[in-house]
């Protein structure tokens, strides 16, 4: 079968790496594609946000599968126009994307259904905004209701810093018509978590848990970025508590959106604060996490072609979905300056040689094939090791991290040590 997949990230090269394991896999295309997914397919040039041209394309390269990495083509009714065109898609459609693309849209969802999450009030008017604000007072937490590039939430420790993102998100419009309408809410405090599911409409099967790092400096400093590591699992969420979490946050969601006519079909990731009071949702993705799929996929010991053909025929209980014991530990090498500006075109050496060091697989991400791989964005590579526990999977990723080699690299040297509290334990 003909697989198309859709994005240019560290997370589409892992599901072009574990897709293209699959006996039943075709040709694997990926539009646009990186460095990576050229060595397991082939790039075609769409963008992903070229709903017409990607459907146009399934259409006449007799396509058995699409499947959408990120939220952009999902929010824009990807799903909805291959049904239309009668090809299979693992991703939701625009009615079930507005879980990620409309932050009033999924609190209003968590309210009807219980799910458990921060305080909130919306508003389309910035100087009701602006009394609210004066009225509660801080820390809350500020967000445009559209996407944003994750640059749409402000965390306010100070009146005037929330006055100041609603100017710029209402007044200055700068995350455009994504800040139409803000949420204001309360603030939580603890460690957050990644909680994933495989949904076909109406029956679940949970990932193991993951945790990102998303701020750009070590420690959990500075501005926050795309994520700069993951490993899986999250001690803070231990295996045993999956299926009391699934029902918590996973299983209203998908019932509600059963009942709602519009069955969810692909990823749900519930970005969970983990709170003195319990858990709380702070997001939902309607996708898998970058870079919390490079460790999920090395750590997947199934079919993954299998799974999201069952997911689209409702039929994912009748599929195994089994994990490896190991440890799986991602981390980013970016290119330096990342969030912010950055320099491209850096050619990269040794990802050969790292990987064949035991366990590791080099996903890359901001790069492509220029008479070698050369750098081409942010997030270069995800450098991502298998291990026994977490410090076997961590002390190998890091040692190939050191054989590979960029001009201007940056990665963060602790990802993974805010789990080993709760090793052994
Ligand atoms: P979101 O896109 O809603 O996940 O927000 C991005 C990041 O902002 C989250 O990963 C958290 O680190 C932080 N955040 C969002 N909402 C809250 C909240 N209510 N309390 C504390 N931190 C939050
Ligand atoms: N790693 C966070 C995200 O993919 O949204």
């Amino acid at each position: 079968m003909n697989i198309l997949l859709i994005g240019s990230g560290g997370r589409e090269h892992a599901l072009a790496w574990k897709l293209g394991q699959s006996p039943k896999a075709g040709k694997i295309y990926i539009a646009p594609g990186n460095g990576g997914t050229a060595q397991c397919g082939i790039n075609v040039d769409i963008q992903d946000d070229d709903v017409r041209g990607i459907v146009d394309f399934a259409k006449s390269n007799d396509i058995g599968l699409v499947v959408p990495g990120p939220e952009l083509p999902l929010t824009l009714g990807l799903a909805d126009a291959l049904k239309d065109a009668g090809i299979p898609c693992f991703g939701p459609s625009e009615y079930c994307a507005k879980l990620e693309g409309s932050k009033s849209f999924a609190k209003q969802v968590m309210l009807e259904t219980g799910v458990p999450t921060a305080h909130f009030a919306m508003f389309r008017d910035a100087d009701r905004a602006l009394e609210f604000i004066e009225e509660k007072g801080v820390p809350l937490v500020v967000k445009a209701d559209g996407l944003a590039a994750g640059k749409g939430v402000i965390i306010c420790e100070s009146k005037e810093r929330a006055r100041h993102a609603i100017e710029q998100i209402m007044v200055h419009k700068q995350f455009g018509t994504s800040g139409d309408k803000v949420i204001i809410e309360e603030m939580l405090v603890g460690e957050e978590v990644s909680f994933l599911a495989f949904s076909d409409g109406r029956n679940i099967k949970c990932m193991p848990s993951s945790q990102d790092h998303k701020a750009v400096g070590e420690g959990d400093t500075g501005a926050n970025t795309g994520g700069m590591g993951a490993y899986s699992p999250a001690g803070l969420l231990p295996v045993d508590q999956y299926e009391i979490m699934a029902e918590e946050v996973i299983t209203p969601i998908i019932r509600y959106m059963e009942a709602k006519g519009h069955p969810f079909v692909g990823v749900l990731y519930a970005g969970l604060m983990m709170t003195e009071n319990g858990p709380g949702v702070l997001e939902y993705n309607v996708r898998f996490g970058d870079p919390e799929c490079q460790p999920l996929m090395m750590r997947l010991d199934s079919d993954l072609l299998e799974i999201m053909l069952a997911c689209t025929q409702g039929k994912l209980n009748e599929v195994d979905v089994k994990w490896r014991d190991d440890t799986a530990l991602c981390v980013v090498m970016a290119a330096k300056g990342y969030p912010e500006a950055y320099p491209k075109g850096m050619r990269i050496t040794g990802i050969e040689r790292a990987e064949n060091s035991v366990g590791v697989k080099v996903f890359q991400a901001g790069t492509k094939e220029e008479g070698g791989i050369v750098s081409s964005g942010g997030r270069v590579l995800g450098v991502t090791a298998l291990g026994d526990d977490l410090a076997q999977s961590q002390e190998r990723a890091y040692q190939a991290v050191d054989i590979v080699n960029f001009e201007n690299s940056y990665v963060r040297r602790d990802i993974g040590d805010k789990g080993k509290k709760w090793e052994n334990s």
